[in-house]
């Protein structure tokens, strides 16, 4: 792929940490990316119309005629938009899910996903489209920080899944274009393994490790998994008085690293 000429229309819904992020990275590839958040497009006037290729829409355009769609929420706003909100959507079109499901301590109990369902084959039913999982399991603070050329020793990888193979081939394309190795996870049955407390999430480490971790991964520990990582991100919000506050002190990086010097 040539990495500078990428000319998709890409919508984003989420316009936070990682929305925000994807938002440049995708304008930088070259896509006219579009991006919504919950208050309107006014109060992203001042971030979107400074940056090249990204225009701030509403939640109704942001799915308009777009090849890639990427949900950057909440889990608690996933709940909020209209059920089935992309079932109009064709189903050539990539769907990249973000989302990670913090139960009790930011997000609703969703009994589905409890019951043993996957966080992102629950995000699939709720839009009403297929989705590939994907950028969730690196913290923003290092997708914004340690891309690498391709073949650069200490480059970390991204794990992605899903049951659309073109899709998870492109879009590792994409990744890779971005400054990360990937490894297919399988299909979006699979992704579990690429949810919080898995062994593989926010490694942030390279293919090899994640390869190793991946396959390390038990699914009869799903609960324990989720159960640590709520504690620890309970204790966090005690330390830091929320979710949003203890994500807040890796920082929002400005400058996306490796994108800045090719
Ligand atoms: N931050 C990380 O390091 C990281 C890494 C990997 C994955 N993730 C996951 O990625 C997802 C997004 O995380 P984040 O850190 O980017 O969250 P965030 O900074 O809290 O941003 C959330 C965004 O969602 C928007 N939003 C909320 N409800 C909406 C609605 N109904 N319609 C449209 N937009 C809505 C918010 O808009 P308003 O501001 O207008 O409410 C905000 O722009 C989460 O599931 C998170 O777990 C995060």
């Amino acid at each position: 792929m040539n990495t500078r000429k990428l000319n998709m229309q890409v919508g984003i819904i989420g316009a936070g940490n990682m929305g925000s992020m994807l938002a440049e990275y995708f304008a930088w590839l070259g896509c006219q990316v579009s991006i919504t958040n919950s208050r309107g497009p006014a109060t992203l006037a001042a971030y979107a119309f400074q940056k090249k290729g990204i225009t701030a829409v509403t939640l109704e355009e942001v799915i308009r005629e777009k090849q890639i769609i990427i949900i950057a929420l909440p889990v608690k706003a996933v709940v909020k938009l209209p059920l089935h909100f992309l079932s109009g959507v064709e189903k050539n079109v990539m769907v990249i899910d973000t989302c990670n499901y913090f139960p009790t301590v930011r997000d609703p109990l969703i009994p589905d996903i409890e019951n043993g369902l996957t966080e992102s084959e629950w995000v699939s039913q709720q839009l009403g489209h297929p989705v590939i999982k994907a950028f969730n399991c690196m913290t923003a603070l290092s997708f914004a920080t340690r891309g690498l050329p391709e073949n650069t020793t200490g480059r970390l990888c991204m794990p992605v899944a899903g049951d659309d193979n073109a899709h998870k081939d492109r879009l590792s394309e994409i990744i890779n274009a971005f400054g990360f190795d990937t490894i297919d996870a399988g299909p979006l049955s699979n992704s579990w393994k690429l949810q919080p407390g898995a062994p593989a999430y926010c490694a942030d480490t390279g293919k090899e490790t994640i390869t190793n971790l991946l396959q390390q991964s038990d699914y009869s520990m799903i609960k324990e998994y989720r159960h640590k990582m709520m504690q620890g991100a309970a204790a966090a919000i005690q330390q830091f008085g929320s979710l949003e506050a203890a994500v807040a002190q890796t920082g929002r990086p400005e400058k996306l690293t490796y994108l800045k010097t090719t």
